[in-house]
């Protein structure tokens, strides 16, 4: 009878053990592009990114034993069917690194710091911050220790660009290695200074995803010349930031910008998620930068919106580019050291 009353407590203890992590990670923006991928995650080209200091993502993980895997993700207070039904397969890809990971229940609350489909990489920083509570979890129901490149690792698998936002102030993604990214520790302290200041043209959620954008790379006319160029690229940028050359650093970095939405154009099916605005901006700061020699330089992620990135001594300069335009609305980030 006691022996049974004992199993009883055992079992009941072990429906309900649950486990609370909590973690916070940066976005980042990319200077030279990742787009393509080979299979797990692994880039097509190197790149290389700023990681901002107010763009973050905060995360609660809790995990219920339940000797079967099960998913929930709650953002921003809400149930988000699109996020869990993509994450799914993503968390329980990562059995290899995490025997257990299917033998528990996940419950995940996640809120940004910055709003929705403002041209901030939300999965840079969430799938961060997923991987950092994963490696808290795994140090308590494993005794594990990892070091950065691992944590990077889990982020890459989760969302490629994630890897990148593990530190900073700069960190490349294959160069060193395919598998994670690293610091760059060789660079100009004006990088220290710069800013981001991202102009939202558009704030609806994007026609096509990265990771169908990516996709298509696989079968792109260009794939080749862009494997090519981004290894170009790369190495220029890490001259400029080496060097503290303004004017190779923003050539490289539209040029790249300008060559991603130039892919996105070309593939098959092609399209385009720059706006008119978008372009009129591009423009502007062009002939702004002509007439003015302002350091202010222009990059786009996957979507319409701008982000202008330049050292802190030119804000005033940028400011009065910034009274010359209308957008939806304007968020101000930085390089985070
Ligand atoms: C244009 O990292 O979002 O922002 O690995 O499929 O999750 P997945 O893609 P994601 O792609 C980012 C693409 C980019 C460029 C970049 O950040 O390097």
């Amino acid at each position: 009878m006691n022996r049974i009353f004992k199993t009883e407590i055992l079992i009941l203890s072990e429906l309900v053990s649950s486990y609370q992590y909590f973690s916070e990670a940066p976005s980042n923006i990319a200077l030279v592009k990742y787009w393509g991928k080979k299979k797990r995650q692994i880039p097509l080209n190197p790149s290389i990114s700023f990681t901002l200091k107010n763009s973050i993502s905060k995360m609660n993980l809790e995990l219920q034993k339940n000797n079967e895997f099960a998913l929930k993700v709650m953002l921003d207070g809400v149930f988000n069917e699109n996020f869990t039904s993509n994450l799914l397969p993503k968390i329980l890809g990562l059995k290899d690194y995490f025997d257990w990971i299917d033998q528990y229940r996940f419950f995940i609350k996640t809120t940004n710091t910055f709003p929705h489909s403002a041209g901030i990489a939300s999965s840079a920083s969430s799938m961060c911050a997923l991987a950092q509570c994963l490696l808290q979890a795994d140090k308590e129901l494993r005794n594990s220790e990892h070091d950065q490149n691992f944590l990077s690792r889990i982020a890459r698998l989760l969302s490629g660009s994630a890897g990148r936002s593990v530190s900073g102030p700069i960190m490349h993604w294959g160069i060193e290695s395919d598998e994670y990214a690293s610091n760059l520790n060789d660079y100009h302290q004006i990088f220290a200074t710069f800013r981001d200041t991202i102009l939202v043209v558009d704030d609806q959620p994007k026609s096509i995803s990265s990771t169908e954008g990516h996709r298509l790379m696989n079968s792109h006319p260009y794939r080749e010349s862009r494997i090519k160029l981004a290894g170009d690229h790369s190495k220029l940028m890490l001259t400029a930031l080496k060097e503290g050359d303004l004017d190779l650093f923003g050539h490289t970095l539209e040029q790249e910008a300008l060559g991603l939405h130039a892919l996105m154009m070309t593939s098959d099916p092609s399209y385009c998620l720059m706006k008119p605005l978008s372009l009129e901006i591009i423009q502007k700061l062009k002939e702004y930068r002509d007439k003015t020699k302002v350091q202010c330089f222009f990059t786009l992620d996957a979507g319409p919106n701008i982000h202008l990135l330049y050292p802190e001594q030119e804000r005033a300069h940028v400011a009065a580019f910034l009274a010359t335009i209308n957008v939806k609305s304007i968020i101000e980030d930085r390089v985070s050291l």
